[in-house]
């Protein structure tokens, strides 16, 4: 492949990086803060999708030399003042999505990035229509729930563990990312890792908005650590810490529904020790993630 045609592919599939990002964290917000079970099942859906093309285009990147640019993310519309317009403003994210993908389609040569954006180009135009569909389904109606004081504290903490959350999943992707062809196996844990962060995340995020709180996607900085060895070290102490972390803050709150969660997520916090054991083992183990896609309010304690 040319230089010119590497280059050229490495910067549009970093800004189509951005622009999924972006496309996750709206739609993920708009899921939350709708709150109704058929349409936050429908954008959770389409959010997930867009994680699948974000990694496709940092897949590429890596294998092209690059470094996904998974710390830039394109303008975000969270708001808007009725679910319709809400709907409206991811149909706009959709058509600008595949404009830009268009373009780029008809400007490269290598074939396997255009398949990808082929790939993309199809599942962005089936959103569209999804958007155009939900929006005729939508009445109007007021979905902010009241807002109680004594929930200020709660919400306060939990948007500090979610801006956290957040930062760490980005980080264990661009781990994943740069290690996806030197260290497949610690890569595909790595992804895991953040598959499971972004389920523990929705569940906050969603507890945030049903106490009348609006979920925080602020973006911190994020640490980029490329050395397998030190990501091992590293990951061992986050998971200690924040198992920690959980299990400290499910005794400090009181409401039974919010600790079952967080004593969930402390429970999940995989032990570093199973995953030495599994990469040396060079094999796939069979693990399974709890907890099916079910919208917060019809999930009971245990
Ligand atoms: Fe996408
Ligand atoms: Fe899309």
């Amino acid at each position: 492949m040319e230089d010119l045609e590497r280059k050229k592919i490495i910067n549009y599939f970093n800004y189509n990086i951005s622009l999924e990002h972006s496309a996750i964290v709206q739609y993920l917000f708009h899921a939350y803060t709708l709150g109704e079970c058929e349409i936050e099942g429908e954008l959770e859906e389409i959010a997930r999708e867009e994680m699948k093309h974000l990694r496709a285009f940092a897949h590429k990147v890596v294998q092209l030399g690059g470094k996904p640019s998974i710390d830039k993310r394109a303008s975000v519309f969270l708001h808007a003042p009725t679910p319709l317009e809400l709907i409206k403003l991811d149909e706009e994210a959709e058509e600008l999505a595949i404009k830009e993908y268009k373009n780029q389609y008809k400007d490269l040569k290598d074939e396997t990035a255009k398949k990808i954006l082929e790939r993309a180009i199809d599942d962005e135009t089936s959103h569209k229509e999804i958007f155009k569909h939900l929006q005729t389904k939508l009445k109007e109606k007021n979905t902010k729930a009241i807002f109680d004081e004594n929930k200020q504290k709660i919400i306060s903490i939990l948007n500090t563990v979610l801006q956290d959350q957040y930062a760490k999943i980005l980080e264990h992707l661009y781990q994943s990312f740069i290690l996806k062809f030197k260290n497949p196996h610690l890569s595909d844990e790595l992804e895991q890792k953040a598959i499971d962060q972004m389920k523990h995340f929705g569940w906050l995020a969603e507890e945030v908005s049903h106490m009348g709180g609006e979920p925080s996607f602020d973006l911190k900085p994020i640490k980029k650590l490329e050395d397998p060895k030190q990501i091992v070290e590293e990951t061992k102490k986050e998971e200690k810490e924040q198992k920690e972390k959980f299990s400290k803050l499910a005794r400090e709150i009181e409401d039974k529904n919010l600790q079952w969660i967080l004593e969930r997520i402390a429970k999940r916090e995989i032990h570093y020790t199973e995953l030495e054991e599994f990469l040396s083992k060079d094999k796939h183990k069979n693990r399974r993630y709890g907890k099916n896609n079910l919208c917060t309010h019809s999930r009971k304690p245990i």
